[in-house]
């Protein structure tokens, strides 16, 4: 059941708990219900800063909610409403898709019941194509081929969710293009450090600075100005993003994509030599870039940053494995990540304010009933961290795996006590 003013409805990626997570840290657990697959938001859907969102995959504005699941009474719901609707569109042709959600309705179905909607259409003097359904859910790619989230375009969308049926319409659609178009064509990458998803690299950044964004995010403006503690407005390239592990620099460049500056160490010349590369390269891309760049070798167990807002990073994973090694291989590999990420921790929390912010996706190792975690997970207390729980993602859900693979990424949200 809806309980509060829902306006709009995130559909989640195939982590969900990913999804949640980063939504509660941008817009507060309050304005956030889960539902299957999907969670409820009372922003408007317009508001959502759909670009920087990693974990969700279709944002849509509520249109109405139904008191029944019944699919013969839905179609008679849209045949009904949709012509009443479609003065609001441009003339021409339009363009309309379906997708279903949690109503086990097969697409040959959904097909038959979108012919007759698109008849009552043409009665009305409307041109009209329809998306077929090779599925019950059109994906994203479909949904942006076909330009159903622009100007003449409709995704309507039915989700169940228990006796009612929420219908709604798509505004934003991630874009699989343009992710990967900042992905594979960086000048640079390095599959031996296992790179970091842009997607994932976007969920770690909401983590770690949803608290300065106010509480609305908005989506026309570039959102430059943010409250403060004091509440005093602040640029936003004023909050610097620092990665001690910087890699080949998603991190920095998700987060100067989102307006922040960005601070990246590694501790190998050739990685400072790849992000200032993929940097130049992002900053020629989209001139809009405002934050600003450093880029520096140093060891993160020794060294000493100059101030920064909160720290994002993948720490060093260890050896990347094609198979699960041997008990004892693989407790010298834990042991060796272990011993640098606890030493990495011991020189960072004397750099950071009480309360500071830290999201690391550190490595968990795939076995046969589940995961073995670092050991340092169980210690974070000793040496001065607060491991925050989230209200609508479990610790245990904040582990980002493939099913091929052996290490996965644990996301530890930290403050220092
Ligand atoms: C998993 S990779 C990070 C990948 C990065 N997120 C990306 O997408 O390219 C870990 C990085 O940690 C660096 N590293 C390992 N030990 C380090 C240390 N003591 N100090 C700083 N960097 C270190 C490695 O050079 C490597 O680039």
């Amino acid at each position: 059941m809806v309980k509060f003013e829902a306006t709009s409805i995130c559909i989640l990626g195939r982590q969900p708990a990913l999804g949640l997570a980063e939504l509660e840290s941008l817009y507060g657990a309050k304005r956030v219900e889960p539902i299957e697959g999907a969670a409820l938001l009372d922003v408007e859907a317009a508001d959502i800063n759909f670009k920087r969102l990693g974990g969700t995959l279709k944002v849509a504005k509520i249109l109405t909610l139904l008191p029944y699941t019944d699919w013969n009474s839905l179609i008679d719901h849209l045949k009904q409403n949709v012509p009443k609707h479609l003065n609001h569109l441009s003339k021409g042709k339009f363009r309309l898709g379906l997708s279903v959600y949690g109503l086990n309705v097969p697409p040959k179905q959904i097909n038959y019941n979108l012919l007759a909607i698109k008849k009552i259409i043409r009665q009305s003097g409307r041109s009209v194509r329809v998306v077929p359904n090779k599925t019950a859910i059109l994906n994203t790619a479909q949904v942006l081929h076909n330009k159903l989230t622009h100007l003449g375009g409709w995704e309507l969308l039915l989700i169940k969710n228990g006796q009612q049926t929420i219908l709604a319409q798509t505004l934003f659609v991630q874009n699989i293009e343009a992710y990967a178009a900042r992905d594979q064509a960086r000048p640079k990458r390095d599959a031996r450090v296992g790179m970091l998803p842009p997607k994932l690299a976007q969920i770690l950044i909401n983590l770690a600075m949803g608290k300065f964004e106010s509480s609305v995010a908005s989506h026309q403006s570039s959102v430059k100005k943010l409250a403060t503690s004091d509440s005093r407005p602040m640029t936003k390239r004023a909050l610097r993003v620092l990665d001690p592990f910087c890699g080949t620099g998603v991190i920095l460049q998700e987060a100067l994509l989102m307006g922040y500056s960005v601070m990246g160490t590694d501790i190998e010349q050739r990685m400072i030599d790849y992000s200032t590369v993929n940097i130049k390269w992002l900053i020629d891309k989209y001139p809009q870039i405002e934050g600003f760049v450093v880029i520096e070798k140093s060891d993160a167990t020794t060294y000493k940053w100059p101030p920064f807002s909160a720290v994002t990073s993948e720490v060093f994973l260890g050896r990347p494995l094609a198979s699960l090694p041997d008990e004892a291989n693989l407790k010298k590999i834990i042991n060796d990540a272990n011993t640098i990420i606890k030493i990495f921790l011991k020189n960072i929390v004397t750099q950071l304010q009480p309360r500071q912010r830290m999201i690391l996706a550190v490595p968990a190792w795939r076995v046969k009933n589940g995961f073995k975690h670092l050991p340092l997970v169980d210690h974070l207390t000793e040496m001065g961290y607060t491991r925050l729980d989230l209200v609508h993602a479990k610790r245990d859900e904040l582990i980002y795996f493939r099913e091929n693979q052996i290490v996965a990424r644990e996301i530890l949200t930290l403050e220092k006590a």
